[in-house]
């Protein structure tokens, strides 16, 4: 298997640490990044085709001899990108859009999880904003409400009075802060615990577990501000044992693949599930339909094998459980977010002292959003650099990390100075 090439779509730091591992593959001729961002032309030829676009997509991979299409960025298979693939004889790795609303329907999603038995908060769904209303108030308190469609991460509201309930549907079901993603509410129990998260390569039956990670979600130390895309992530979680993946797997992952087989939906991708652990209990906080960023940064530093083969063999019903090798090793990101991040953004300030950076060992520097300008690099969105080291241990890892950070800088720079650090006091 050689020469081939391959289509990876998105633009962030995940697609950039999904075009550095596949650049190391022996299978692969050329990569292509779909619209990508100037600081992934070290490992991928940008191609200017904005990620919905499905049917310029399509006539590019096609004049291209484009052998295996990666979708990085959920919006395309929302789209319908997947389902445009395997219609025009493509090898696809990403879900169709009727299997990816496992994530883009939570209403979907947490029916599914009922019909399979996965264990999960207990939940009710609405699409009647009175009924919503008086069925929360009933619950007990925190009570959680959730739109149904994507809303950028801030479709979840954890309400501790009728007050919050009220202002929670008035804003997500009559006046639509999302749009129709509020349509329908799922309302459920409020779970306690560790957020800690997985990921499985899914060939449609098989699925093959990634090590666990944890994200930072919050923009300020110590979990305080509003939720962002991410802010730094590690991996694996030193407390997270095989048992609890195990779980996830046998529990969560393998009955959810076999409904959507069932529903005639096979799942092909990257199953995330967002697990909360209390101890030696384990539930779904919720299914993600695609590789998480940051946490593909960390995964992809730690992936040993031939991605490629991986992800071509997802895309054809062929996943085998011995290609998928990870290092014995912990990784680091930390996320630099630029000015007004994660309300707004700020383009256009110059980063420096990225190249001495990078000159440190076990260090890898993706791009999320930077452009180039005279052999300068420019800010260019609000998750602007995702920095990554590796370690033989998690302080190792994070050590390197901050030091790398400490070499760069540009007007307004954000981020935070405690990732890896929550789980270190639990150890
Ligand atoms: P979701 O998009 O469903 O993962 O929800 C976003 C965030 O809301 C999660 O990462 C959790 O921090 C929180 N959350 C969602 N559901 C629950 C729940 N049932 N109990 C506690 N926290 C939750
Ligand atoms: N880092 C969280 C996500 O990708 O959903």
């Amino acid at each position: 298997m050689q020469n081939n090439n391959v289509l990876v779509v998105g633009s962030g730091g995940r697609e950039h640490a999904l075009c550095w591992q596949l650049a190391k593959s022996n299978s692969v001729n050329k990569i292509f990044c779909a619209p990508g961002n100037d600081g992934m032309k070290d490992s991928a030829e940008l191609v200017k085709i904005d990620f919905t676009d499905i049917n310029k997509l399509i006539e590019f991979a096609l004049s291209n001899d484009v052998t295996l299409v990666v979708i990085g960025q959920e919006a395309a298979s929302e789209a319908g990108l997947a389902d445009a693939c395997i219609k025009n004889n493509i090898a696809v790795f990403g879900p169709t859009k009727e299997a990816a609303k496992i994530e883009t329907s939570k209403v979907f999603s947490k029916q599914l999880m009922r019909q399979a038995n996965i264990p999960t908060a207990e939940f009710e769904t609405f699409n009647d904003p009175k009924l919503a209303r008086d069925f929360a108030y009933s619950c007990p308190k925190p009570v959680v409400i959730k739109a149904d469609g994507l809303a950028t991460g801030k479709g979840v509201v954890i309400a501790s009075s009728n007050q919050e309930i009220d202002d929670a549907i008035q804003n997500i079901m009559i006046d639509k802060e999302f749009g129709k993603s509020g349509n329908s509410v799922v309302i459920e129990d409020f779970l306690k615990g560790q957020e800690v998260s997985t990921h499985a390569f899914c060939d449609g039956n098989k699925s093959v577990m990634f090590p666990s990670s944890q994200d930072h979600k919050q923009i300020y130390d110590g979990d305080k501000g509003p939720n962002t895309g991410g802010m730094g992530v590690i991996a694996p979680v030193p407390w997270v044992t095989e048992n609890h993946l195990d779980a996830a797997n046998k529990t969560m992952i393998q009955p959810a693949l076999k409904l959507l087989n069932d529903l005639g939906s096979p799942f092909t991708g990257t199953l995330y599930p967002g697990l909360m652990i209390a101890r030696s209990d384990i539930k779904l906080l919720e299914f993600n339909s695609r590789f998480g960023d940051p946490e593909c940064e960390v995964y992809m530093r730690l992936f040993e094998g031939d991605l490629y083969k991986v992800l071509y063999d997802c895309a054809t019903g062929s996943l085998s459980e011995s290609d998928v090798k990870w290092k014995n090793e912990f990784a680091a990101t930390v996320i630099l977010a630029s000015a007004g991040y994660p309300k707004s953004s700020h383009k256009g300030d110059l980063i420096s002292g990225l190249a001495d950076a990078e000159q440190i060992d076990n260090v890898v520097i993706f791009h999320a959003a930077t452009y180039e300008k005279d052999g300068q690099y420019y800010t260019n969105g609000g998750r602007v650099l995702a920095v990554t080291a590796t370690g033989k241990t998690l302080d190792d890892a994070l050590n390197i990390v901050y030091k790398a950070v400490g070499y760069i800088s540009f007007e307004g720079m954000q981020y935070r100075t405690d990732i890896g650090k929550r789980v270190q006091q639990i150890g």
